[in-house]
């Protein structure tokens, strides 16, 4: 890499950074690529993707790798135990650094904040692989799932149970505010389990011209009745500490995905769980395990979208 200046270098650091058109392409690519795996093999050829982990992984990371070396490139693992960075080094000195060595960057971190300065002193593109703020390759591998079950439609209603005061929540929001579907977000009430007021105030703005209906309930009747898509994710994301767990369980259980709530949605609904997932608590083992549940080809999508997410930034460089 060279040192010169790139005029608006296209990171992808929120969902909300993708239009309905560049999301639709991903999608279009995605799928291509999951049918023509080989006709890529060469199409990052010495190509390089950099991805930091400031906290465990186990779908994004094995996506990432196996995507870059299905498209003819390399990803080098960087756990932030082996780095400097935060301690001895600035996100200014890592992101220039880096820039001048590997073509991308994937960071999964803390602070969505340190995601925005990673993207500020980059010269590559710079992927969100989980933020406090997002996860929009989750959500894009979701959409794809949500279309391969003929799910995807401007009538689409998907129903969230659970934490949402939470990245998987809000890339959701957003993703229904973009493309134009209903989401209905049922959560405890209280700041620490609602969406962020910035999420919820962008959707309003973002449906405004796409038609999407982005709701917050404390009512999982509201949420469940006609629901298309049934989503939950983890009470005990990566950064709870230990202690809030008791608590948390408590709170949750009232929107616990099960059996008797999966049978008020729609008769053909989808489950779905970005995962990991705890059987007994966010879900019942029988909705996880049942036929309506698609948490595992939700899963292999990651490393399709991702492949196609890759692919678009690369060619916008
Ligand atoms: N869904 C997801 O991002 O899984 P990992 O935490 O295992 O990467
Ligand atoms: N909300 C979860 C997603 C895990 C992939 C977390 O942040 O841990």
């Amino acid at each position: 890499m060279d040192n010169k200046t790139v005029i608006e270098m296209k990171h992808f650091l929120s969902m909300n950074d993708l239009t309905k058109e560049e999301i639709e392409l991903i999608l279009d690519k995605a799928i291509e690529l999951k049918r023509n795996p080989h006709e890529y093999s060469h199409a990052l050829n010495d190509k390089t993707l950099l991805m930091l982990f400031e906290k465990p992984s186990l779908r994004t990371r094995v996506s990432f790798e196996v995507g870059m070396e299905q498209l003819g490139g390399h990803a080098i693992f960087y756990s932030i135990d082996d780095s400097p960075l935060g301690k001895k080094e600035s996100i200014h000195d890592f992101s220039k650094t880096s820039s001048r060595m590997v073509n991308m960057i994937m960071a999964r971190v803390f602070k969505h904040s340190d995601l925005v300065e990673i993207a500020k002193y980059s010269d590559v593109p710079v992927i969100n692989a989980l933020s406090d703020y997002e996860h929009p390759c989750q959500v894009l591998a979701d959409i794809l799932t949500m279309k391969e079950a003929g799910k995807l439609s401007p009538r689409m209603k998907l129903a969230y149970f659970g934490d949402g005061n939470n990245n998987v929540t809000h890339s959701l929001m957003f993703a229904a505010a973009i493309m134009g579907f209903e989401i209905c977000v049922a959560c405890p009430e209280g700041s620490e389990y609602e969406p962020w007021e910035r999420v919820v105030e962008g959707c309003d703005v973002l449906s405004h011209g796409s038609g999407g209906r982005v709701n917050v309930t404390h009512d999982i009747g509201e949420a469940i009745a006609g629901a298309d898509v049934v989503v939950t994710d983890s009470w005990m994301s990566y950064h709870i500490p230990h202690e809030k767990e008791a608590e948390r369980v408590q709170t949750f259980m009232p929107y616990q995905v099960n059996e008797a709530l999966m049978a008020r949605a729609k008769p053909d609904a989808i489950f779905m769980n970005c995962l990991p997932a705890m059987r007994g608590m966010e879900q019942t083992a029988g909705v996880i395990d049942g036929p309506q549940s698609v948490v595992f080809d939700e899963a292999e999508n990651r490393l399709h979208v991702q492949k196609a997410v890759m692919l678009y930034l690369d060619s916008l460089c």
